[in-house]
């Protein structure tokens, strides 16, 4: 560690988002599983591309069959698994790219920590909030279905906690705000003066 210093580099972050045209940020949608994190990502990320922005869409299962594989889903390996998530959106702004991040990153220390990694103005906090109840009813993946039987411990909603966002920049209430309804208001945000 003593020996290394980070190298001065001719090309900036600042260059290289004149170059894309774009203000870089990291759009971290945090929220239960089966909440619309995915939906609302995958959606988000169309409509921006569309408009001539350049994107990346960090997913969580994605990332925890490459990056990630190596952790599990205790709370330690949760914390690192968002720590490396955190500095490679850190490096894609750098790139001058607009990020998305589609986490549960149920707890928070580790969103204060992405936060603190990405930079406080760099990073717009979405909760994709839906109820329980209702991501249970939804339950995409099964998921669900299976921590109740016990085959999945530790599942977020059910035996760990889910931190509700106290202050999030853009709350999307899925139950009564269509996918496009809830793309359309962080495009509201972020394109705030
Ligand atoms: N308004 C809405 N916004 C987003 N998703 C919705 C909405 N209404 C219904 N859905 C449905 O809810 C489900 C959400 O699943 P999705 O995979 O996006 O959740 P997720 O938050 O990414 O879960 P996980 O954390 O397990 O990856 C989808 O089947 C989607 O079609
Ligand atoms: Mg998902």
């Amino acid at each position: 560690m003593h020996n290394l210093t980070s190298h001065i580099l001719a090309t900036t972050a600042e260059s290289r988002a004149r170059q894309k045209n774009q203000t870089p940020r990291v759009i971290w949608l945090t929220g239960l599983s089966g909440s619309g994190k995915s939906t609302i990502a995958n959606a988000l990320e169309q409509r921006l591309t569309a408009t001539g922005h350049h994107t990346y869409l960090l997913d969580g299962d994605n990332v925890r069959l490459g990056l990630c594989k190596d952790l599990g889903f205790s709370d330690q390996d949760r914390e690192e698994n968002i720590r490396r998530v955190s500095e490679v959106a850190r490096l894609f702004v750098d790139a001058g790219l607009i990020v998305i991040t589609s986490f549960i990153s149920p707890f928070e220390k580790d969103r204060v920590l992405a936060r603190s990694v990405i930079g406080d103005k760099a990073f717009v906090e979405v909760h994709i909030d839906t109820p329980l109840a209702e991501c249970e009813r939804r339950d995409p993946k099964g998921l669900y279905h299976k921590a109740r039987q016990g085959q999945i411990k530790q599942f977020t909603g059910i035996d760990s906690p889910y931190e509700v966002p106290r202050h999030p920049h853009v709350s999307v209430m899925t139950m009564n705000q269509t996918v496009e309804a809830g793309v359309q208001s962080i495009i509201d945000h972020i394109e705030r003066p």
